[in-house]
């Protein structure tokens, strides 16, 4: 089915943190402390989703036969903030999309841009990996949540 890439409305904000709290329930919640979990959920809330689109935080949705399958969501203009694709969604390319159609974006606000960066999950590591983003450091805790800090250099 295919797949098309727009910019989040405010009214998808409560299916937006549902996705990203079910994906991240799945494959990442059990690397993070409770702190970091309590963290997490706070800053996805729908509230906080609202709040992002507000101060203009670039946004992307996937959506794959009208629902919901993905989002990416970039700040400071070159920083992937959260990319979650729906567990049902994994391994079909649309975490790719989503990062192909921010990247683009991002050139097109920043035609000089030379790198991306992003604080991965462990889950996602391979995933960066496959894109071209190599690690800047070993994986740490912040604020309870395991990150490795990764760079796509451009
Ligand atoms: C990471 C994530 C966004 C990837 O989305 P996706 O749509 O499944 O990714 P794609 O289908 O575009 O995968 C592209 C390639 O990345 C690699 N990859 C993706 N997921 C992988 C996994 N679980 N294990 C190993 N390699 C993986 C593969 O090389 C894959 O290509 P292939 O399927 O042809 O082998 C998705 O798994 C997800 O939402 N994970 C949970 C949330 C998360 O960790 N987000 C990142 C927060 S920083």
């Amino acid at each position: 089915m295919p797949t098309h890439i727009r910019t989040m409305h405010e009214d998808d904000a409560e299916a937006v943190s549902k996705l990203i709290r079910r994906s991240f329930q799945q494959c990442i919640a059990d690397t993070y402390t409770e702190r970091g979990i309590k963290h997490f959920m706070k800053i996805t809330s729908k509230q906080a989703m609202l709040r992002r689109k507000r101060k203009n935080q670039l946004i992307l949705v996937a959506e794959s036969d009208a629902a919901i399958a993905g989002l990416v969501a970039v700040r400071n203009g070159n920083h992937l903030n959260l990319l979650f694709v729906a567990p049902e969604f994994h391994r079909r390319g649309i975490g790719t999309l989503l990062f192909q159609d921010a990247l683009a974006r991002m050139k097109t606000a920043i035609p000089d841009l030379s790198v991306v960066t992003v604080n991965s999950s462990a889950y996602a590591l391979p995933f960066y990996t496959k894109l071209g983003f190599r690690a800047k450091s070993s994986a740490y805790f912040r604020k309870g949540m395991k990150i490795t800090p990764m760079e796509l250099l451009l």
